[in-house]
């Protein structure tokens, strides 16, 4: 779908349907559809609440085919966030072979680049449908083709604000294609096919580790994890150098967590509901999608990305629980249970990021269901070993209208964490879950500042909703690029 700005004055927008954000305090004023917009409020048709919408076809003196006007609810709550949801909302109800192009008069608001950026965005995400592979001929007839924010005249900050949400929003959506893909078809492999296409179309430079060289280097952790299957692992990494190199001696680290699917391997996972295992990777795709942004948005700081892409299987190599696995840093791990499969392939990439050069380290992992349990589907849980980075993470997210708390990370959770035979065992009590796995993470970020996210509740929704379709959300995305571009 094409974005950006329409410049032309209101009554010049060509569009199929031309559509007034309107709020609850206000009538819109367009003089050629004067008239009419006296009968829809003296009715009481419409008011301007959230979801209302009265369309008028052929407006007298416009080009557009169809005047909408859209509830948008209280003004004061119209913030990025809501503008996100709004156009999300207004593409996704729109939807009709009738109307191919749609341009939003967002407004006073349109003068603000921030919901310039968030409509963009939004209707980029709303239009997104996981379909590529149902065959149905008629699903297509519904596409949007283009979606304009009106800014009469525009100017170079509004033009920036509309690229900025077109990239962001393409890159979301190229992460929640990646994740939304079955696991016959993304393979650790094709993982790394794809990564590398992500990187060669941006110049990135990239390598991807196979089995040999991790054998060759030590990482027995993603090793141990990847020996139950078949399809052989990848570590894929990609680096974002600024022009001129950057110059400081920052770089910042991306680690993604790409289990493209967790059986649970020898501890193997209930039937019901394994099929999620696929999105088991969005933390890849979370930074595969971000590198792809931060190679658009070029911000000055270097970023390197990893992600340790394995599929966790209960083959007849596979480990067993109880088995001790030598990490790249050396120390040792029990491996307990063998669902616990993020945090020993995250253990090694992040000690291959710091030995990488990495001085921040940023993860992003569907890593424990207790998670889940913690903060529902609403929040990412955050964790981190330095309140500096921590704060600038949050900062990121919250700009990016991403829901990330701040979860406790004190020595109190550390006991959990011994093991007679072994440095440490891969899991603790069920007290805690989510937090003893990324004390166990910080085991192996060691003294560089790293911030861990689970993602476990927050990686896909089950059921559509009003602004977004069912399946991955490409959480930390926008994050991510707003953390490099803010740095
Ligand atoms: N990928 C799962 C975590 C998960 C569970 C994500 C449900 C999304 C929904 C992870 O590899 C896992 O299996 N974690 C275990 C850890 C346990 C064995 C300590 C879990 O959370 O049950
Ligand atoms: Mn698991
Ligand atoms: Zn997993």
């Amino acid at each position: 779908m094409d974005t950006g700005l329409n410049l032309r004055p209101i009554h010049e927008v060509i569009a199929d349907a031309l559509v007034v954000v309107v709020f609850e305090d206000q009538r819109p004023d367009i003089p050629a559809a004067k008239e009419w917009i006296a009968e829809v409020y003296d009715s009481g048709e419409f008011k301007g609440e959230k979801q209302q919408r009265v369309t008028l076809h052929r407006p007298p003196g416009m080009k557009a085919r169809r005047l909408v006007l859209a509830g948008a609810g209280k003004r004061s709550e119209f913030d990025p966030a809501a503008v996100r949801r709004f156009a999300g909302t207004l593409v996704r109800a729109m939807k009709s072979p009738a109307i191919k192009r749609i341009a939003l008069i967002v407004e006073e608001s349109a003068k603000r680049a921030d919901a310039v950026t968030a409509a963009v965005e939004g209707a980029l995400l709303g239009v997104y449908e996981p379909d590529r592979y149902r065959t149905d001929p008629k699903k297509d007839e519904c596409r949007l083709e283009s979606f304009a924010v009106v800014a009469p005249g525009g100017n170079s900050a509004l033009e920036e604000a509309a690229t900025r949400g077109r990239i962001l929003g393409e890159s979301q959506n190229l992460a929640r294609d990646l994740a939304n893909e079955p696991s016959n078809r993304l393979t650790p492999t094709a993982l790394a096919q794809r990564a590398v296409e992500v990187a060669a179309a941006h110049g990135l430079k990239y390598e991807v580790l196979d089995r040999d060289r991790m054998r060759q280097l030590g990482m027995g952790a993603l090793l141990g994890v990847a020996q139950g299957s078949a399809e052989p692992p990848a570590l894929i990494v990609m680096h974002y150098t600024p022009e001129g190199g950057g110059g400081g001696s920052e770089r910042l680290g991306l680690v993604g967590k790409g289990v493209t699917f967790d059986t649970g391997g020898i501890s193997l996972k209930p039937s019901d509901k394994m099929d999620h295992m696929r999105w088991d990777m969005c933390g890849a795709a979370a930074v595969i999608g971000a590198m792809d942004a931060i190679a658009q948005l070029k911000p000055s700081i270097p970023v390197t990305a990893l992600i340790p892409a394995v599929e966790n299987m209960p083959g007849s190599r596979a480990q067993r629980p109880g088995d001790v696995v030598t990490t790249l840093s050396g120390k040792t791990v029990e491996v307990l249970n063998t669902d616990a499969e993020g945090r020993l392939i995250l253990a090694d990439a992040l000690t291959y990021a710091r030995r990488l050069g990495c001085t921040h380290l940023v993860d992003a992992a569907t890593l424990t269901g207790a998670i889940v349990v913690a903060l529902g589907n609403v929040f990412t849980g955050a964790f981190s070993n330095n309140a500096e980075l921590l704060d600038k993470v949050m900062a990121a997210a919250e700009a990016e209208g991403e829901k990330f708390w701040r979860m406790p990370l004190t020595e109190d959770y550390k006991e959990q964490l011994k093991s007679p035979f072994a440095d440490l065992p891969n899991i603790g009590t069920r007290a805690g879950g989510a937090i003893t796995a990324a004390w166990f993470l910080k085991e192996f970020a060691e003294e560089t500042p790293w911030v861990h996210l689970d993602i476990a509740g927050t990686a896909w929704v089950e059921e559509a909703k009003p602004f977004v379709a069912k399946g991955a959300t490409g959480v930390c995305v926008r994050a991510f690029a707003n953390l490099a571009t803010g740095w």
